[in-house]
């Protein structure tokens, strides 16, 4: 409940960003309980995958209480998509890229089955040279203990970007504090 409550402002943020229309095909990413789902437009199909089966249930019961049309879920590894290249013209990760092993590996998949000159949509706390020093510090301080919190507490943007190459077009901020960043790419190949 609490993360959900922290979140939700990004996942609408994001995909009132995201702008889909009725001919879109969406990917999203680590779509966990399915909780984004309500925010697409009844029209768009979007598909999400998640390497958990839990999360998946609660999804799977979501889009059955909830009658949401067009939206499907699948049990899939983003590191390891089963999509064949080019399938996607929207591809977002909200909060998954992280807590994915990989993030890289990640990245380079969610481009590769987005359309070239798709779109790549992601939310994610990462640091930037704006953030306040002593955040960052906490931050640094928690990266021992990575490993048992699930998440990288410290991810510096430019480091993130200097393998996903991403050609950012925007990148935003949103949630408490303005803790979490909203980017949005061309996947220019
Ligand atoms: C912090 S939760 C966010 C869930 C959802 N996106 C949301 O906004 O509520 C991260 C999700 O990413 C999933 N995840 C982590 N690594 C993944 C991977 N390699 N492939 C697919 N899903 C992954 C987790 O199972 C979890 O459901």
């Amino acid at each position: 409940m609490t993360f959900g409550q922290v979140f939700r402002p990004g996942q609408k943020a994001i995909i009132k960003k995201m702008d889909c229309i009725e001919s879109d095909n969406v990917l999203e990413i680590g779509i966990g309980t399915g909780s984004s789902l309500q925010y697409y437009p009844k029209e768009t199909k979007v598909v999400g995958i998640d390497i958990s089966p839990d999360m998946l249930e609660v999804a799977k019961k979501r889009i059955a209480k909830d009658k949401i049309h067009n939206k499907h879920i699948l049990l899939m590894n983003g590191e390891r998509l089963s999509f064949p290249d080019n399938t996607f013209d929207k591809v977002v990760g909200m909060y998954v890229v992280s807590v994915t092993q990989n993030p890289q590996v990640l990245v380079e998949e969610m481009k590769r089955v987005c359309k070239n000159d798709g779109d790549i949509y992601i939310v994610n706390h990462f640091s930037t040279e704006q953030d306040n020093l002593f955040v960052k510090m906490f931050e640094k301080g928690l990266m021992p203990i990575s490993k048992i919190l699930g998440w990288k507490p410290y991810f510096p943007f430019d480091e993130f970007n200097a393998y996903a190459n991403l050609d950012v077009l925007e990148m935003s901020k949103v949630n408490l504090f303005n803790y979490w960043n909203i980017i949005h790419a061309s996947n220019n190949k």
